[in-house]
Protein backbone atom coordinates (compact mmCIF):
# COMPACT_ATOMS: atom_id res chain seq x y z
CA UNK A 1 0.00 0.00 0.00
CA UNK A 2 1.21 3.32 -0.98
CA UNK A 3 1.74 5.86 1.76
CA UNK A 4 0.25 9.13 0.79
CA UNK A 5 2.72 12.29 0.37
CA UNK A 6 1.24 15.69 1.10
CA UNK A 7 4.14 18.13 0.31
CA UNK A 8 4.27 21.95 -0.01
CA UNK A 9 5.76 24.28 -2.22
CA UNK A 10 6.65 27.50 -1.07
CA UNK A 11 8.12 28.65 -4.23
CA UNK A 12 9.98 32.34 -3.78
CA UNK A 13 7.66 33.22 -1.03
CA UNK A 14 7.41 34.13 2.67
CA UNK A 15 10.07 36.30 5.19
CA UNK A 16 11.93 34.15 7.48
CA UNK A 17 9.68 35.29 10.07
CA UNK A 18 6.28 34.35 8.16
CA UNK A 19 7.73 30.71 7.45
CA UNK A 20 8.51 30.09 10.62
CA UNK A 21 5.40 30.87 11.38
CA UNK A 22 3.86 28.84 9.08
CA UNK A 23 6.47 25.95 10.40
CA UNK A 24 5.18 26.35 13.84
CA UNK A 25 1.45 25.98 13.06
CA UNK A 26 2.10 22.96 11.54
CA UNK A 27 4.13 21.10 13.78
CA UNK A 28 1.18 21.79 16.02
CA UNK A 29 -1.61 20.72 13.90
CA UNK A 30 0.06 17.79 12.34
CA UNK A 31 -0.44 14.76 14.96
CA UNK A 32 3.00 13.50 15.64
CA UNK A 33 1.25 9.87 16.04
CA UNK A 34 0.41 10.56 12.05
CA UNK A 35 2.82 8.09 10.18
CA UNK A 36 -0.45 7.69 7.75
CA UNK A 37 0.76 10.25 5.78
CA UNK A 38 3.85 11.79 4.49
CA UNK A 39 4.66 15.61 5.25
CA UNK A 40 7.22 17.79 3.62
CA UNK A 41 7.75 21.19 3.05
CA UNK A 42 9.66 22.90 0.29
CA UNK A 43 10.90 26.59 1.35
CA UNK A 44 13.46 28.96 -0.43
CA UNK A 45 16.50 28.19 -0.05
CA UNK A 46 17.83 30.82 2.43
CA UNK A 47 15.35 29.19 5.28
CA UNK A 48 15.46 25.93 4.84
CA UNK A 49 18.19 25.46 8.03
CA UNK A 50 15.67 27.88 9.70
CA UNK A 51 12.34 25.83 8.88
CA UNK A 52 14.34 22.50 9.60
CA UNK A 53 15.21 23.38 13.02
CA UNK A 54 11.55 24.35 13.40
CA UNK A 55 10.20 21.29 11.79
CA UNK A 56 13.01 19.09 14.07
CA UNK A 57 11.71 15.74 15.01
CA UNK A 58 8.35 16.48 14.78
CA UNK A 59 8.11 13.69 11.39
CA UNK A 60 7.63 16.68 8.80
CA UNK A 61 10.32 16.79 5.93
CA UNK A 62 12.08 19.57 4.55
CA UNK A 63 12.69 19.51 0.59
CA UNK A 64 14.81 21.51 -1.44
CA UNK A 65 13.14 23.36 -4.50
CA UNK A 66 15.81 22.72 -6.74
CA UNK A 67 19.85 21.99 -6.88
CA UNK A 68 22.52 21.40 -9.08
CA UNK A 69 24.32 18.22 -10.68
CA UNK A 70 28.00 19.29 -9.71
CA UNK A 71 29.66 18.49 -6.95
CA UNK A 72 30.73 21.52 -4.62
CA UNK A 73 33.33 23.59 -6.51
CA UNK A 74 33.00 26.81 -8.63
CA UNK A 75 28.98 27.26 -9.70
CA UNK A 76 28.44 30.77 -8.21
CA UNK A 77 25.10 30.67 -7.11
CA UNK A 78 24.18 27.47 -7.27
CA UNK A 79 23.31 24.63 -4.38
CA UNK A 80 24.81 21.10 -4.56
CA UNK A 81 23.02 18.15 -3.05
CA UNK A 82 26.24 17.56 -0.55
CA UNK A 83 25.13 20.99 0.71
CA UNK A 84 21.15 20.29 0.94
CA UNK A 85 21.60 16.52 2.83
CA UNK A 86 24.70 18.46 5.42
CA UNK A 87 22.03 20.68 6.38
CA UNK A 88 19.31 17.70 6.86
CA UNK A 89 17.24 18.49 3.65
CA UNK A 90 16.07 15.09 2.72
CA UNK A 91 13.97 15.65 -0.30
CA UNK A 92 14.28 17.96 -3.30
CA UNK A 93 11.80 18.96 -5.90
CA UNK A 94 12.95 18.45 -9.63
CA UNK A 95 11.53 19.99 -12.81
CA UNK A 96 8.87 21.71 -11.58
CA UNK A 97 7.04 23.72 -14.17
CA UNK A 98 7.93 26.54 -13.58
CA UNK A 99 12.10 25.62 -13.87
CA UNK A 100 11.00 24.17 -16.86
CA UNK A 101 9.18 26.48 -18.94
CA UNK A 102 10.48 30.10 -17.15
CA UNK A 103 14.18 29.18 -16.31
CA UNK A 104 14.42 26.89 -19.71
CA UNK A 105 15.52 23.28 -17.86
CA UNK A 106 15.67 21.06 -20.13
CA UNK A 107 14.83 17.38 -19.75
CA UNK A 108 18.82 16.94 -19.88
CA UNK A 109 19.28 18.87 -17.19
CA UNK A 110 16.97 17.83 -14.96
CA UNK A 111 17.92 14.34 -15.94
CA UNK A 112 22.16 15.26 -14.04
CA UNK A 113 20.09 16.83 -11.12
CA UNK A 114 18.06 13.61 -10.99
CA UNK A 115 20.59 11.29 -10.97
CA UNK A 116 23.16 13.36 -8.53
CA UNK A 117 20.19 13.69 -5.51
CA UNK A 118 19.53 10.28 -6.24
CA UNK A 119 23.24 9.28 -5.77
CA UNK A 120 23.52 11.39 -2.62
CA UNK A 121 20.58 9.51 -0.97
CA UNK A 122 18.10 12.67 -1.40
CA UNK A 123 14.68 11.88 -2.13
CA UNK A 124 13.51 12.66 -5.57
CA UNK A 125 10.04 14.41 -6.64
CA UNK A 126 10.30 14.64 -10.47
CA UNK A 127 7.25 17.13 -11.32
CA UNK A 128 5.59 16.73 -15.14
CA UNK A 129 2.58 18.10 -16.52
CA UNK A 130 1.69 19.53 -20.18
CA UNK A 131 1.14 22.84 -20.81
CA UNK A 132 -2.97 23.99 -21.78
CA UNK A 133 -1.78 23.80 -25.80
CA UNK A 134 -0.46 20.38 -25.34
CA UNK A 135 -4.06 19.00 -23.60
CA UNK A 136 -5.80 20.83 -25.96
CA UNK A 137 -4.31 19.45 -28.99
CA UNK A 138 -4.05 15.44 -27.11
CA UNK A 139 -0.21 15.53 -26.87
CA UNK A 140 -0.46 14.91 -22.77
CA UNK A 141 0.65 11.24 -23.04
CA UNK A 142 2.93 11.99 -25.60
CA UNK A 143 4.39 15.40 -23.38
CA UNK A 144 4.33 12.75 -20.25
CA UNK A 145 6.34 10.17 -22.22
CA UNK A 146 8.90 12.53 -23.27
CA UNK A 147 9.10 13.89 -20.04
CA UNK A 148 9.48 10.80 -17.98
CA UNK A 149 12.17 9.05 -20.86
CA UNK A 150 14.39 11.79 -20.63
CA UNK A 151 13.89 12.97 -16.44
CA UNK A 152 14.89 9.22 -15.84
CA UNK A 153 16.96 8.39 -18.90
CA UNK A 154 19.82 5.68 -16.97
CA UNK A 155 17.90 5.43 -13.35
CA UNK A 156 18.05 2.24 -11.97
CA UNK A 157 14.95 0.51 -10.96
CA UNK A 158 16.97 0.29 -7.40
CA UNK A 159 16.77 3.87 -7.39
CA UNK A 160 12.86 4.22 -6.74
CA UNK A 161 12.18 3.65 -3.57
CA UNK A 162 13.91 7.67 -3.59
CA UNK A 163 12.21 8.38 -6.88
CA UNK A 164 8.12 10.02 -6.31
CA UNK A 165 6.28 11.50 -9.14
CA UNK A 166 4.05 14.70 -9.59
CA UNK A 167 1.75 15.20 -12.09
CA UNK A 168 1.15 18.89 -12.87
CA UNK A 169 -0.68 19.99 -15.39
CA UNK A 170 0.80 23.35 -16.23
CA UNK A 171 -2.51 25.11 -17.18
CA UNK A 172 -3.83 24.49 -13.42
CA UNK A 173 -0.86 25.42 -11.78
CA UNK A 174 -1.36 28.87 -9.44
CA UNK A 175 -4.60 29.41 -11.89
CA UNK A 176 -7.38 28.09 -9.84
CA UNK A 177 -8.16 25.57 -12.30
CA UNK A 178 -7.90 22.26 -11.24
CA UNK A 179 -7.82 18.98 -13.28
CA UNK A 180 -10.76 17.21 -12.59
CA UNK A 181 -10.52 14.12 -10.82
CA UNK A 182 -11.19 11.97 -13.99
CA UNK A 183 -8.56 14.46 -15.57
CA UNK A 184 -5.81 13.63 -12.93
CA UNK A 185 -6.85 9.89 -12.79
CA UNK A 186 -6.43 9.53 -16.57
CA UNK A 187 -2.54 10.77 -16.13
CA UNK A 188 -1.96 9.10 -13.32
CA UNK A 189 -3.00 5.67 -14.58
CA UNK A 190 -1.07 6.34 -17.95
CA UNK A 191 2.34 7.52 -15.79
CA UNK A 192 1.90 4.02 -13.28
CA UNK A 193 1.38 1.79 -16.57
CA UNK A 194 4.41 4.06 -18.07
CA UNK A 195 6.50 2.94 -14.56
CA UNK A 196 5.18 -0.56 -15.45
CA UNK A 197 6.55 -1.11 -19.22
CA UNK A 198 9.62 0.72 -18.77
CA UNK A 199 10.52 -0.89 -15.31
CA UNK A 200 8.90 -3.33 -13.60
CA UNK A 201 4.55 -4.14 -12.29
CA UNK A 202 6.62 -3.89 -8.40
CA UNK A 203 7.62 -0.48 -9.15
CA UNK A 204 4.49 0.79 -10.61
CA UNK A 205 2.79 -0.34 -7.85
CA UNK A 206 5.45 1.31 -4.99
CA UNK A 207 5.92 4.17 -6.82
CA UNK A 208 3.50 7.44 -5.52
CA UNK A 209 2.36 9.65 -7.76
CA UNK A 210 1.69 13.26 -6.18
CA UNK A 211 -1.22 15.47 -8.35
CA UNK A 212 -0.42 19.51 -7.80
CA UNK A 213 -2.33 22.43 -9.81
CA UNK A 214 -4.29 24.35 -7.28
CA UNK A 215 -5.52 21.59 -4.48
CA UNK A 216 -7.26 23.46 -1.92
CA UNK A 217 -9.17 21.98 0.89
CA UNK A 218 -12.38 21.52 -1.30
CA UNK A 219 -10.39 19.87 -3.72
CA UNK A 220 -8.43 17.71 -2.00
CA UNK A 221 -10.90 15.05 -1.28
CA UNK A 222 -11.85 14.15 -4.12
CA UNK A 223 -8.49 14.08 -5.99
CA UNK A 224 -6.90 12.47 -3.25
CA UNK A 225 -9.78 9.69 -3.38
CA UNK A 226 -8.89 8.38 -7.06
CA UNK A 227 -7.34 5.10 -7.27
CA UNK A 228 -3.78 6.00 -8.71
CA UNK A 229 -2.90 9.30 -7.00
CA UNK A 230 -0.96 9.24 -3.60
CA UNK A 231 -0.72 12.17 -2.41
CA UNK A 232 -0.49 16.12 -3.41
CA UNK A 233 1.91 18.92 -4.09
CA UNK A 234 0.60 21.95 -3.67
CA UNK A 235 1.86 25.49 -4.15
CA UNK A 236 -0.17 28.35 -2.95
CA UNK A 237 -2.42 26.53 -0.75
CA UNK A 238 0.79 25.38 1.31
CA UNK A 239 1.80 29.00 2.27
CA UNK A 240 -2.06 29.20 4.66
CA UNK A 241 -1.41 27.16 7.31
CA UNK A 242 -5.36 26.76 7.37
CA UNK A 243 -5.73 25.63 4.00
CA UNK A 244 -2.69 23.19 4.03
CA UNK A 245 -3.50 21.41 7.12
CA UNK A 246 -7.17 20.25 6.05
CA UNK A 247 -5.75 18.98 3.00
CA UNK A 248 -3.23 17.12 5.47
CA UNK A 249 -6.27 15.81 7.57
CA UNK A 250 -7.85 14.61 4.24
CA UNK A 251 -5.40 12.80 3.37
CA UNK A 252 -4.79 11.08 7.36
CA UNK A 253 -8.79 10.52 7.14
CA UNK A 254 -8.63 8.80 3.33
CA UNK A 255 -5.89 6.49 4.57
CA UNK A 256 -7.44 5.18 7.25
CA UNK A 257 -10.45 3.93 5.49
P1 LIG B 1 -0.52 25.68 -6.97
O1 LIG B 1 0.99 25.23 -7.31
O2 LIG B 1 -1.03 24.73 -5.91
O3 LIG B 1 -0.40 27.09 -6.48
O4 LIG B 1 -1.30 25.56 -8.24
C1 LIG B 1 1.34 23.88 -7.39
C2 LIG B 1 2.80 23.76 -7.74
O5 LIG B 1 3.29 24.55 -8.55
O6 LIG B 1 3.51 22.85 -7.24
Amino acid sequence: MRRFLVAGNWKMNTTRESGSQLAQALVKEVPTENQAVEVLVCPPFPYLTTIGEIVGASGIGVGAQNCYHEKPGAFTGETATEMLSDIGCRSVLLGHSERRHILKETDVDINLKVKKALADGLQVVLCVGELQSERESEQTETVLNTQMTGGLDGIDASAFDQIVIAYEPVWAIGTGLTASPDQAESAHQYLRNWLKDHYSSEIADATRILYGGSVKPDNARELLSQENVDGALVGGASLKPEQFIPIIQAAIELSAN
